[in-house]
């Protein structure tokens, strides 16, 4: 059905997306899809060297098994270092960056060598995970644990999709729950998300809104 207002509207541009180059595609996708969780990823080298870097191509996939993914480009044609660390391994863990750490999340995004602890870069605290074999950001709120799951090649992508089974989550005391759940509350928690570019965004209005249950669906008349 259409209306009046409908005929106002302007058409919509269509991007074919054949059409634009890398940096283009990047910047569409990522500035629309958002905000994006950042997993700030923490990882050791073979050689024992911590690593941790964020990643906002970062997404929870399922709960059973507990999963979540990773989507890690290369460097001057070669893996970055949480990806061989991962390999190497089969551990890393995903911290989940809040408001106190925005800047230093940032400040382990620099594109240092293997040899670099971003640790000490941003003078951050490492911990011991509890379950797998990497380190993990001391006060972050909240560590998923995990191993290697899977991955996943992207035919005729940079990227390498890496998937981590969730083992364990360290969770600060000072987290707060909703009553009888393990939900976790946002406002204990003061998450952060990446919006395009440079661009984050902090905790706003939230909004509450029940879902409809089945017995809400429509019927029609005859
Ligand atoms: C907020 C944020 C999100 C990022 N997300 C990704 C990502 O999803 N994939 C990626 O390959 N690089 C991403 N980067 C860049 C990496 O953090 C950067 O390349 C880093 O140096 C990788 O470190 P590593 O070589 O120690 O693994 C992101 C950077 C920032 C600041």
């Amino acid at each position: 059905m259409s209306s009046a207002a409908d005929a106002k509207r302007p058409t919509p541009a269509v991007v074919e997306t054949a059409a634009i180059a890398g940096a283009a595609r990047y910047q569409l996708l990522t500035s629309l899809v958002v905000p994006r969780p950042i997993g700030w990823i923490s990882t050791r080298s073979g050689e024992g060297v911590p690593n941790l870097a964020p990643f906002s191509y970062f997404a929870a996939i399922s709960a059973t098994p507990m999963l979540v993914s990773v989507s890690i480009g290369a460097r001057r044609g070669e893996p970055k270092d949480t990806l061989r660390n991962i390999r190497e391994t089969g551990a890393f863990c995903a911290n989940i960056v809040t408001e106190r750490h925005l800047e230093a999340m940032v400040a382990t995004s620099g594109e240092y060598p293997a040899a670099v602890d971003e640790f000490e870069v941003a003078g951050l605290a490492l911990a011991e995970a509890a379950a797998v074999a990497a380190p993990c950001v001391a006060d972050a709120p909240a560590v998923l644990e995990c191993r290697l799951f899977k991955e996943v090649p992207l035919e005729g992508s940079r990227n390498a999709l890496v998937l981590g089974e969730v083992v364990a989550v360290r969770l600060a005391q000072d987290l707060a729950f909703e009553p009888g759940t393990l939900r976790v509350t946002p406002g204990s928690l003061r998450p952060v998300g990446r919006l395009g570019g440079e661009r984050y965004t902090l905790l706003g209005e939230v909004r509450e809104i029940p879902r409809p249950g089945a017995d809400d669906a429509p019927t029609k008349s005859a």
